[in-house]
């Protein structure tokens, strides 16, 4: 599905029907709305709904607009402007470590149109100084040696010690994701992402009912971050994947959805 918004397209894939609710998921960097493939039609009575952010793109997707330079207030901004083309008021609205942040900016700037929350392998601090020396590392390689360059850097955080031992298959499928990116969105999300502001303060005013999605072998958002977040989030849940890294919901997707299900049927009751 896409819409155009001013001089811009946006995109998202979408599947489900709406009968209990919508639910929002945003893609990881540097990956697109494909890393949701398990998760889109897997939610009976919910429309899933998942934006790829600005320049993005899946294998599969039409050529990607220039991004310009987005900050993360500006990948939520498109987020409520996909809800908005659909006529959606309020969703459940869940992001995955830089779709994490985003959700963060949403629902700072539009609190009452999240109906909850789903925070996977993200964290609510901004980058530390060592951070973003490492962002400026990250910059210089896309400039330099592109996308394949990013997926040969990121593979190895990206996925557990468990999924590069067992399931190739899932590394050749996040390795063909980062590669359909351009360096130019995978540039501006490092920017964006290093400028990102700190939501720990926010976090302390979340009041509507969050779940917490940690992979255990996540060693890019250890599950320390996740433990931090649930203390800060009043009524929050947190559920620990075995055997999975920081791209939980793609490496062990049965145990993902089956705790987002649990989430979402506790919502709708
Ligand atoms: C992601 O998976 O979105 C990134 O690892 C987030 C980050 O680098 O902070």
């Amino acid at each position: 599905m896409q819409r155009t918004i001013g001089d811009r397209t946006i995109r998202w894939r979408e599947g489900g029907e709406a009968q209990r609710g919508v639910l929002v998921l945003i893609h990881a960097f540097p990956l697109s709305s494909a890393m949701w493939e398990s998760q889109v039609d897997a939610f009976a009575g919910w429309r899933v709904v998942c934006p790829d952010l600005r320049g993005f793109r899946g294998p599969d997707g039409p050529a990607a607009e220039h991004p310009g330079d987005p900050t993360m207030d500006e990948y939520a901004i498109d987020v409520e402007h996909v809800l908005d083309a659909l006529d959606v008021p309020q969703a459940v609205i869940g992001g995955l470590s830089m779709g994490g942040y985003v959700t963060f900016a949403l629902f700072r700037r539009a609190p009452a149109r999240c109906r909850g929350l789903i925070l996977a392998d993200t964290r609510a601090t901004a980058d530390s100084e060592e951070g973003r020396q490492g962002r400026r590392r990250m910059l210089h390689l896309v400039d330099e040696q592109g996308a394949s360059a990013i997926a040969d850097d990121m593979l190895p955080k990206l996925l557990g010690a468990t999924t590069r031992r067992e399931q190739p298959l899932v590394e050749q499928q996040v390795r063909r994701m980062i590669e359909a990116n351009s360096p130019d969105a995978i540039r501006a999300a490092v920017t964006a992402m290093m400028t990102r502001p700190d939501s720990t303060t926010l976090v302390g005013s979340i009041r509507c009912p969050t779940l917490i999605v940690a992979g255990d072998e996540d060693t890019l958002t250890p599950v320390s971050a996740s433990h931090e977040m649930q203390q800060g989030i009043r009524g929050a849940s947190l559920v620990t994947l075995p055997r999975a890294g920081h791209l939980s919901s793609l490496e062990r997707p049965a145990e993902f959805n089956a705790a987002v299900g649990r989430f979402l049927g506790a919502l709708s009751k």
